[in-house]
């Protein structure tokens, strides 16, 4: 994708643009910040987490026609990664038009925008291969991202119980998914 600037709304200005195998120290290093602001409450992304060796993160974060990997940079700074991947990628017998995704922003960074922004970047992308319905799957105490979300007009479709065990509690996870 084509990358692009737009302005936060405490006045700065940060890129958003797709990850490239050169962004792998940036990236393990957001990483490693990500899972230490935001705990494992909220997303997969806990602290201790295993980062990603550099073959693992060329498969993960490498070009291919059914994802695209994209970080917002403030300077030469990661401050938040998302994801699309199509779910199931057409083959001989069905197309598949359901794609998930995944976003994140560093905590001193949110409430600026760019969450919103990374969602419009994500559903232009859905849109330009394809998609029909992009999908989230939400802990449901993570009040935030189903703001955002439902702000973007995602509906909740469903939800997933006892998705995750966490310091003691089952957390259920909610369906969130947009038709295109
Ligand atoms: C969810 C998350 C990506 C939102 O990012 P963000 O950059 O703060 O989002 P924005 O600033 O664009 O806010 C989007 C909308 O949600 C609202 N919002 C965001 N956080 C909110 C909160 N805690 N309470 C109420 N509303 C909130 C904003 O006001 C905004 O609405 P507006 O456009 O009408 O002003 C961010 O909080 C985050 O990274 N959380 C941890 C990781 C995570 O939960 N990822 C999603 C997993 S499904």
């Amino acid at each position: 994708m084509r990358s692009v600037k737009f302005k936060l709304k405490n006045g700065k200005t940060v890129i958003i643009r797709s990850i490239q195998e050169s962004d792998y120290d940036t990236v393990v290093e957001y990483l490693e910040k990500f899972s230490h602001d935001i705990g494992a409450v909220q997303t997969t992304m806990y602290p201790g987490r295993k980062k990603p060796s550099k073959e693992e993160f060329i498969k993960k974060y490498g070009t291919d026609e059914n994802k695209l990997n994209i970080a917002v940079w403030d300077d030469k700074k990661i401050v938040g990664i998302a994801m699309i991947s199509k779910e199931r990628p057409d083959n001989l017998y069905y197309k598949g038009r359901t794609a998930g995704i995944g976003l994140s922003v560093l905590h001193e960074y949110t409430y600026n925008g760019i969450g919103g922004k990374i969602l419009d970047t994500l559903e232009k992308w859905a849109k330009e291969n394809g998609v029909k319905t992009i999908k989230a799957e939400i802990r449901h105490k993570n009040i935030p991202s189903i703001i955002n979300c439902i702000k973007h007009g995602f509906i909740i479709t469903g939800i997933c119980y006892n998705a995750v065990y966490i310091n003691g509690k089952w957390i259920h996870e909610y369906i969130a998914q947009k038709e295109l």
